[in-house]
């Protein structure tokens, strides 16, 4: 038999090295090898397979053919469900990520409940605290008559037969860094045991059909590392964000099979758990104060749903050398970009400033059609002149300065005129195209080619722009 072998696995990205560095040469993380047992492998058995008892001969089949659409269970959180593409699927594994204290456990055990509550069997593992501290959290969240299975374990040789044989709908695994097989001669949490337990657990799911969610823990840098390993596993990797100054929690979906994966549901932490907010432009506009320079409002769209944010800009003297660029909510390189192309094509003077950047009320965007807001947030601080507070602003800017179309126009523009907004900026082949813009009853568009019109519209009665 041959002797055990041993390698290093990144904790971080699951990258195998055959021996031990500081720095793992894949995704440059520091520390994060550690060294793992492989199990001899038992000679193969395909050569075996092919003339044993057993074999099956494989049929393929046509493109063409009756499928239903997978059939969902609603968790009753419409948050949750649209994030999830309109329910959970049955026998679909379902990763939830997050840093550490955000919600996940929160959220889980209220979509828990709320199944449970509709009728059907829920189960739920947590290896991370005791049945005690599960219990506080559905006492101070009101669930403490839902009737949700609880147990409090870690041992997948104990876990599995007891999934096996309950005719579960639903069973949460909170997390999945907690969990443990025999067979792998790794601690919990190490990338082996997560890779290992969660084949397991996405096995009994299919086989056994419940609908199974994984919660894992996601370190800093945005990736879920460890449980990042099952991402390719799973049916749908979901991820709970937010900072814990905020009480926003945003839950989005970076894969899913059974759903669209631009979707965002929106939350919020209060003392009695997580609280679905039906009309996020409502709260992320609530602390907007009018009337102050460097603020933008942008009418973005977030999956299937427009959401109005407010861009803040900040110019501070730069202490010479290179000047600053901090962002929050927003991508760095795309800014220096855009401060690059206001400089060159419209003239503007950062003059070395340092300039920083903020999506207020905690939300990330990555459209481009925040372009021109953030434009109008930077030229606004430049220049000291306000938006205007009833001004929303959307539209993509290209390296010549030129504003470019982006979908989906008339659903910003029905957002902004159901908030009390009065007026848009937004690409001029929008604002003029062939087919004319609906655009609500009161709402004035204002249509901009190219970036030097947006700095110009910032000028001062007096003509001069600071
Ligand atoms: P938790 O769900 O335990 O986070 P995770 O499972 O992602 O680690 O949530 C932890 C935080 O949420 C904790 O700091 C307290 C806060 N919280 C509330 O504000 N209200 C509540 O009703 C609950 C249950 C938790
Ligand atoms: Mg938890």
């Amino acid at each position: 038999m041959p002797k055990p072998s041993t390698r290093f696995v990144c904790q971080s990205c699951g990258a195998v090295s055959a021996r031990w560095v500081g720095r793992c040469e894949s995704c440059g993380e520091w520390n994060t090898l550690v060294e793992e047992i492989v199990a001899p492998r038992p000679a193969a058995k395909l050569a075996a397979g092919r003339s044993g008892a057993s074999a099956r001969a494989l049929s393929f089949v046509p493109l063409t053919g009756e499928s239903a659409p997978a059939p969902r269970t609603e968790t009753g959180i419409a948050e949750l469900d649209r994030v999830l593409g309109g329910g959970l699927v049955p026998a679909a594994a379902i990763l939830v990520g997050g840093d550490p204290g955000i919600g996940k456990s929160t959220l889980l055990l209220q979509a828990a409940a709320s199944v449970a509550r509709a009728g059907r069997r829920v189960l739920y593992v947590t290896g991370e605290e005791s049945v005690e501290q599960v219990r506080l959290r559905a006492l101070r969240l009101g669930l403490t008559e839902a009737p949700v299975e609880l147990a409090a374990a870690i041992d997948l040789g104990e876990i599995a037969p007891a999934l096996e044989k309950s005719g579960a709908a639903l069973v949460v695994i909170d997390s999945i860094q907690t969990m443990w097989l025999e067979a792998v001669e790794s601690a919990p949490g190490t990338v082996n045991q997560v890779r290992a337990s969660g084949f397991e657990l996405t096995r009994l799911a299919k086989s056994t059909g419940f609908s199974l969610v994984l919660v894992g823990h996601m370190t800093k840098d945005g990736a879920i590392a460890g449980p990042r390993v099952l991402e390719h596993m799973v049916d749908a990797v979901l991820t709970f964000e937010g900072d814990r100054g905020h009480q926003f929690r945003i839950l989005r979906a970076v894969k899913n099979r059974f759903g669209a994966t631009d979707e965002i549901g929106v939350f919020e932490m209060t003392d009695r758990g997580l609280a679905e907010v039906a009309n996020p432009s409502a709260i992320f506009l609530a602390e907007r104060r009018g009337n102050v320079a460097g603020s933008a409002v942008f009418a973005g769209i977030e999956g299937t749903r427009p959401v109005l944010l407010e861009v803040q800009a900040l110019l501070a003297p730069g202490g010479g050398g290179a000047p600053r660029r901090a962002v929050v909510g927003w991508d760095g390189g795309r800014l220096a970009m855009l401060l690059a192309v206001l400089e060159a094509r419209a003239g503007l003077t950062l003059a070395g400033a340092d300039v920083y950047l903020n999506i207020a009320g905690g939300l990330r965007i990555a459209e481009p059609a925040a372009d021109l807001a953030v434009a109008a947030a930077v030229v606004s601080a430049a220049t000291s002149v306000p938006t205007a507070a009833d001004m929303v602003y959307f539209g993509e800017i290209g390296l010549s300065g030129e504003v470019r179309q982006v979908a989906q126009a008339e659903a910003r523009l029905k957002e902004a005129g159901k908030l009390g907004f009065t007026a848009a900026t937004l690409p001029r082949r929008l604002a003029r195209g062939a087919r004319p813009l609906s655009a609500p009853e009161g709402l004035s568009l204002t249509g901009i080619g190219h970036v030097s019109d947006l700095v110009g519209s910032f000028r001062k009665p007096d003509g001069r722009s600071r």
